[in-house]
């Protein structure tokens, strides 16, 4: 409540830039209020008019850049549990309007809501954007809270998320300190744990699309006897049928083609072209790596997956 009535700069500190677009000019007290740690708003994601949902709405920047590509009244609906935050996003349209001549607040629905339990019809939504409110649950209500998402999308729907993710083993007085929760700092989980709960949820695809350092808790700052390091995601979950082989999880990892022929095709759908690198899921990665070819490279995750490639 505190951060809708008194923009914390500092909150959810994003170490991504804030995007800037043609025509669009992000009102100050939205920036201010920027309590996320990446970005949901991906061009890609958002061909064909989709419909769009964005669930803990915070100073409502990034419902505005989805409006910029979405521009339909109720095209996208804002759920959020804190009064005083949907009034303050209500406020921040009001002058959004004033600088964008575009943009309409009526192209945003505010309603109020739970992500536990959310207002929605099942199979309703093309793409499902959260950003920094799902490490705040704990894992009973974060699988609540993935089970929703899925529930109101349609057969391939994307939940789009950014959250922070500490592959350490976060001390459980800081896991148990709500406060710190709230502010996004003790709540996250390692990347495998959290795309296994997305998966477990039924999503067929993950797509892994950033990675980047997040934060830092000192044992001088917190109850913490070692360095905590936390980075954020930029994850896309896609509501595709699960493959009867297991999800496909994207990392960013390639597979390279470096022999004689002309091409190499593993006669599973995967044809790689001479130093051509082919985007690969994990488990295509696995499978061509288990071949133990010398003529097949395959490349690390890079944690920055931007389409393409098999399956
Ligand atoms: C850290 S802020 C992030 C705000 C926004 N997504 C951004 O990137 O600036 C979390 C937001 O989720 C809202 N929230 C907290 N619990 C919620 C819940 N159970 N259901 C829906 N929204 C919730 C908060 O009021 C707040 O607006």
């Amino acid at each position: 409540m505190e951060a809708a009535e008194n923009p914390n700069v500092g909150l959810c500190c994003t170490t991504t830039p804030v995007w800037q677009l043609p025509g669009l000019t992000i009102p100050n007290r939205m920036l201010q209020m920027n309590y996320g740690c990446g970005s949901t708003v991906n061009p890609r994601d958002l061909v064909n008019n989709p419909k769009i949902l964005y669930v803990g709405v915070g100073g409502g920047m990034e419902l505005l850049q989805f409006s910029y590509f979405s521009r339909q009244p109720d095209g996208i609906v804002g759920v959020d549990v804190v009064n005083e935050m949907l009034e303050a996003c209500r406020q921040n349209f009001v002058e959004a309007e004033r600088l964008n001549p575009w943009f309409r607040s009526a192209f945003v629905k505010l309603i109020k809501g739970d992500a536990l339990q959310l207002s929605l019809e099942d199979n309703s939504i093309d793409v499902a954007a959260q950003n920094c409110l799902f490490n705040i649950f704990k894992h009973e209500d974060l699988k609540k809270a993935l089970e929703e998402m899925y529930r109101v999308l349609k057969p391939r729907g994307r939940l789009v998320l950014s959250d922070p993710i500490c592959e350490q083993e976060m001390p459980e007085n800081l896991k148990e300190d709500e406060r710190l929760r709230a502010l996004c700092l003790s709540g996250s989980l390692p990347l495998k744990k959290y795309i296994k709960m997305m998966t477990d949820v039924g999503f067929g695809t993950i797509e892994i699309r950033a990675r980047r350092p997040y934060r830092i808790l000192d044992p001088l700052n917190y109850a913490t006897d070692s360095v905590i390091f936390i980075e954020s995601v930029e994850v896309c979950a896609i509501k595709d049928p699960m493959p009867a082989d297991g999800p496909c999880v994207f990392t960013g990892k390639t597979a390279i083609y470096y022999g004689s022929e002309e091409s190499f095709d593993d006669n599973k759908g995967h044809v790689l072209q001479p130093n051509q690198p082919l985007a690969v899921c994990d488990k295509t990665a696995k499978a061509l790596a288990s071949l133990n070819r010398s003529d097949v490279f395959i490349s690390e995750s890079t944690y920055f997956y931007d389409g393409g490639g098999c399956c």
